[in-house]
């Protein structure tokens, strides 16, 4: 069975808007894979370069060289088998809760009763029924995610992409949205990759933590098999021994990178 997404090799460099400006090599040289029925989650230092290779994954940008494969194939263009959630709120405000869900179903030509019957089944699996005709400036912080959730699984997707989704949110609504991915993707297994700069969020969740290092030039430095029993309940599996463990082997290979990011970015480094 061929990887879900395998990159290889891939780098990735942006130049300078200015004239005469320099390259700036964000990612260097990377290769892992995420298995189909996987959860991995990407750690790494603040500007490393996290957003840069989900995006790569999404066939939102391309990379300078190396490539990544989907399924086996080489990717080219959009990753049609990949739902994403972005890092920023992508709600469209003037849109109703219902409405924002049934927007990828519209682009894939899903009929209209048949797309609002989905939306609707969705809302209520994210704990959202009743809330189908709100507008997105009517819902709280946490809501607005779980409307997001549901507008990238109501695709079915075989890859589902999430970039720090639930960083805005405060500690317990965000325990409780990683308890609910978690119990939906127990249903249905498909591979994820999760990016987060949260540790313990990575190690809470996933099967497996890549490390990346801080930029520029960056790279993984870490691939730690998280073998904690499923289910899980996020907030209770970070008091067992072995947890404590595996946070302690990963902090060890992750404090060093999150202390040069933060001084690079302090000197202003990282801006191209
Ligand atoms: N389109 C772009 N043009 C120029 N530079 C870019 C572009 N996208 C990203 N970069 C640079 O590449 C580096 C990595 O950015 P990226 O957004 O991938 O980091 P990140 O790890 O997701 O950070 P954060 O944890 O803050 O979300 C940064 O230095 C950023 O300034
Ligand atoms: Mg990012």
């Amino acid at each position: 069975m061929s990887a879900a997404i395998s990159f290889e090799q891939v780098t990735c460099a942006f130049r300078s808007n200015v004239a005469g400006g320099s390259t700036y090599v964000a990612v260097s040289d990377t290769s892992f894979e995420v298995q189909q029925g996987e959860f991995v989650c990407v750690v790494g230092p603040t500007g490393c370069g996290k957003s840069t290779l989900l995006n790569v994954a999404a066939g939102l940008l391309s990379p300078s060289s190396g490539q990544v494969k989907v399924m086996g194939q080489a990717l080219q263009g959009i990753n049609a088998r990949a739902g994403y959630m972005f890092q920023s709120e992508a709600l469209m405000p003037w849109r109703t809760t219902l409405d924002n869900v049934k927007l990828g179903l519209g682009y894939r030509q899903i009929p209209d009763d048949q797309a609002t019957a989905m939306a609707t089944d969705w809302l209520a699996r994210v704990g959202l029924a009743g809330f189908e005709d709100r507008y997105p400036h009517q819902l709280s912080g946490g809501m607005r995610k779980r409307v997001a959730l549901a507008q990238t699984l109501v695709l079915d997707p075989d890859i589902i992409l999430m970039d720090e989704p639930f960083s805005a949110l405060d500690i317990q609504t965000r325990q409780l949205m990683e308890n609910e991915v978690l119990d939906l993707w127990a249903a249905k297994r498909k591979a994820v990759l999760f990016i987060t700069h949260d540790l313990d969020e990575a190690i809470a969740m996933s099967d497996r933590v890549v490390v990346l290092s801080a930029g520029p030039a960056t790279h993984p430095i870490g691939d730690f098999v998280i073998d904690l029993p499923r289910p899980r309940d996020v907030a209770e599996v970070r008091s067992d021994p072995r947890f404590v463990q595996l946070h302690s082997q990963i902090w060890d290979v992750l404090r060093e990178e999150v202390l040069k990011g933060y001084a690079q970015q302090r000197q202003g480094r990282g801006a191209t």
